[in-house]
């Protein structure tokens, strides 16, 4: 089989300009196309101020810098991208329904079938295709069905690659994954994408599994690193009420070499566009074969994440007298967690939405998220109207203006900066007494209990 000379990837969101990125800088002989329906998305992955790229991630200007122009384009024209590639990643989004058969559990497939009947109609060369998105077990079967449907001769060799970046290290995961995972059934077409990878990932962490294995095998590590966090955040609570402290209680139990010390650290929940949506997928399809037991295991995991972050507006609420009415509440971060500006299923947002219920006033500091995203967060919910949404929660850009005359500051983003603020000047500033509710176990208790604020942190 010919080397791969020319690549398109459909969806330039979180993964696919990432990812894209990267496969272009350490294959500067390939060229690699990153198309979207989304004009303003494609105008800024293309915007000359690196500062202005969609997707914040620590690094990945300097790699843009260094592959856009050379082997790396961005362009609205997917037609032209399809036609003229020899292998297409299919990276769009495959969010949780929100209508019909499977509501508010299943994948949302619609995105990734469009682009499949796009690629059927425009393709006239044989091409592989290659699912980046996370998708269902079994769905390569319904994209080769439509591709293969289309009478016009053209070869279609289908490769499963799922995507294992976290996002805020998306640049250091890329350039140094622990494994790459390949499905597939053709040998030649995961022969040409393993060499894609090859350029800069040693062969022996490139797996190449049947393609069921890898579409798998994606659902469920999410569902094993969320059911991580919800394990010790379900700890966190039982420490609050006995005395003991969940850090270290994850710092006894991660010296075990069978646990392992990753993905313990309690918070105010886990938030992020794939652990719930994916978790969510994993409980649908069980269910559909009937497997209720395996089905209900897993939902636990975020019946528990629902349950601690509303436990944390909670904890507010009742520590502050019970009455958050009119109180002015600071919030530290929006971010589902820290070096990325993506607020998708932020745990502040369900936070926010709880303590506006009871009509606090929210002040918002977060580094990266714009005011227009926070507030499209909370309208999104339809908890109350949009006016009531910007009466009652305010956005500013600098932190010591959202802590300044608060009741109250709690951290629901784990910004390094956040650690390094003068928080004996905030103190100054604040009502007293001075509370800090920290979702993130992130700020110096010591420090903050010697500076006189009433400080409170999940898991103590
Ligand atoms: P995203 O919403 O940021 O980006 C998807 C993009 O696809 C959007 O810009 C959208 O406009 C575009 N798009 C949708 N339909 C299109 C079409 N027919 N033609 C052209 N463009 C189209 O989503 P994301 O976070 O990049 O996630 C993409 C996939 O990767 C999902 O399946 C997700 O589960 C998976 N994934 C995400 C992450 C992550 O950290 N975000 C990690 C691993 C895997
Ligand atoms: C996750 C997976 O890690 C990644 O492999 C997959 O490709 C996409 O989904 P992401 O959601 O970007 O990545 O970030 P991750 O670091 O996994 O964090 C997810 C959420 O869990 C965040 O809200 C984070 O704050 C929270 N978390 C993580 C904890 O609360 N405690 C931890 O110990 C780890």
């Amino acid at each position: 089989m010919k080397a791969i000379k020319k690549i398109t990837c459909i969806g330039a969101g979180y993964v696919g300009g990432p990812t894209m990125s990267v496969i272009a800088q350490k294959n500067p002989d390939i060229a690699v196309t990153v198309v979207d329906l989304n004009q303003a998305r494609i105008a800024a992955w293309n915007d000359a101020d690196l500062n202005n790229l969609p997707v914040y991630e620590p690094g990945l200007d300097a790699v843009v810098g260094e592959a856009r122009g050379r082997n790396l384009f961005f362009d609205t024209d997917v037609d032209k991208a399809i036609r003229e590639a020899d292998m297409i990643f299919i990276s769009v989004n495959t969010p949780t329904k929100t209508y019909g058969k499977g509501k508010g559990q299943a994948a949302d497939l619609k995105f990734v079938e469009l682009c499949a009947r796009q690629i059927a109609a425009v393709a006239t060369d044989d091409k592989i295709v290659v699912e980046k998105s996370t998708l269902p077990v079994r769905t390569a079967e319904a994209l080769k069905n439509i591709l293969e449907n289309t009478g016009n001769g053209v070869n279609f060799r289908i490769l499963s690659n799922p995507e294992f970046l976290a996002e805020g290290t998306a640049v250091t995961d890329l350039h140094n994954p622990d494994r790459v995972l390949i499905g597939g059934e053709d040998e030649e077409a995961i022969e040409a994408l393993v060499n894609v990878y090859a350029a800069w990932v040693p062969r022996e962490r490139i797996l190449t599994t049947n393609l069921w294995s890898s579409e798998l095998s994606k659902l469920v590590a999410n569902a094993f690193l969320a059911q991580r966090v919800s394990s010790i955040n379900a700890i966190s609570e039982l420490c609050e009420v006995t005395g003991a402290n969940v850090d270290e209680v994850s710092r006894a139990i991660g010296q075990d070499s069978r646990i392992g010390p990753k993905f313990l650290k309690a918070s105010v929940g886990f938030g992020g566009s794939c652990f719930q949506k994916d978790i969510l997928n994993l409980v649908y399809i069980a269910r559909s074969y009937n497997l209720t037991a395996v089905a209900d295991y897993w939902e636990q995991v975020i019946i528990m994440n629902d349950h601690q972050k509303t436990r944390f507006a909670e904890k507010i609420i009742q520590t502050m007298y019970n009455t958050v009415n009119g109180k002015h509440i600071a919030f530290l971060g929006w971010a589902f967690k820290k070096d990325t500006n993506d607020t998708r299923e932020s745990a502040a947002i369900y936070v926010a939405d709880h303590l506006l219920d009871e009509e606090a006033e929210i002040v918002v500091y977060d580094p990266k998220v714009s005011a227009e995203q926070i507030y499209k967060d909370l309208d999104y919910l339809g908890s109350r109207s949009p006016e009531d949404n910007r009466r009652l929660l305010k956005v500013v850009d600098n932190p010591y203006e959202a802590l300044a005359g608060a009741h109250a500051a709690a951290v629901l983003t784990e910004w390094d900066e956040f650690k390094a603020y003068d928080w004996a000047k905030i103190k100054e500033g604040m009502k007293r007494p001075s509370f800090v509710f920290d979702g993130r176990k992130l700020l110096d208790k010591k420090e903050l209990n010697r500076l006189g604020f009433a400080y409170y942190a999940i898991g103590e």
